[in-house]
């Protein structure tokens, strides 16, 4: 059973709450949270305090995915405000390790993303010791962009990685998914699948969800 995950980033932020319920209603398990810092990436979003004024009003997972630089400085902050899970970048971080036990010293679910251009190679050694790796298969900072087809591969090379390390591991995948390439990433071993701008865009949610939840099956 894949989870839906929903990026607020294609929210309508003027009525934020009332489209976050939306999602919520038509029955997605993750909220997934996108952090920019104006940095790690060229676009600025939100932060803790956004995130602590809509934990009061939903249920959800919150699922952070923290594009910034030193997200040692802030991961105490997104833990405070309610995230359930906290996803930093291999690329982010000089000692991964170390940031990784930081999020799990507050109780919290701990997850890597790497970029497009970042080998699995580079996280095999701490596979171990996360909850999820994220997958990016656009270049992070932006909702609508098109799907990155070489992240197949990837996502089928880093389900080999764990099925051969014997670990339960979440692998979430994240940009460009529409109901129409879900199928492909789920068959290459994706199981928690983000989709910002078909879910927030479209005009029937439940619709989208639905359609989304279909073409997974495989
Ligand atoms: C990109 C973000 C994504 C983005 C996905 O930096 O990490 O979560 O919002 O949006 P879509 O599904 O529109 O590609
Ligand atoms: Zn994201």
């Amino acid at each position: 059973m894949i989870k839906l995950a929903p990026s607020i980033l294609s929210a309508d932020f003027s009525r934020l709450l009332e489209d976050v319920k939306k999602v919520e209603k038509a029955g997605c398990e993750y909220l997934h949270i996108d952090v920019m810092d104006g940095h790690f990436v060229p676009n600025i979003t939100l932060g803790p305090m956004v995130i602590k004024s809509l934990r009061k009003n939903v249920d959800m997972v919150f699922d952070a995915h923290l594009m910034i630089e030193n997200p040692d400085n802030y991961i105490k902050d997104f833990c405070d405000a309610g995230c359930d899970i906290i996803v930093v970048h291999q690329e982010a971080c000089k000692h991964l390790h170390r940031t990784i036990q930081n999020i799990k010293s507050y109780n919290k679910k701990a997850g890597v993303a790497i970029n497009p251009a970042t080998p699995i190679e580079t996280i095999k050694h701490i596979l171990k010791d996360i909850d999820m790796v994220l997958v990016m298969s656009v270049n992070p900072g932006f909702g609508g962009q098109s799907f990155i087809e070489e992240t197949i591969d990837k996502i089928k090379e880093l389900k080999k990685l764990i099925t051969k390390k014997n670990l339960n591991i979440d692998i979430q995948v994240d940009g460009g998914i529409k109901p129409d390439n879900i199928k492909e990433v789920v068959k290459a071993g994706a199981n928690v699948i983000v989709a910002g701008s078909a879910i927030f865009g479209s005009d029937d949610i439940n619709k989208t969800v639905l359609e989304f939840r279909e073409n997974s099956r495989i």
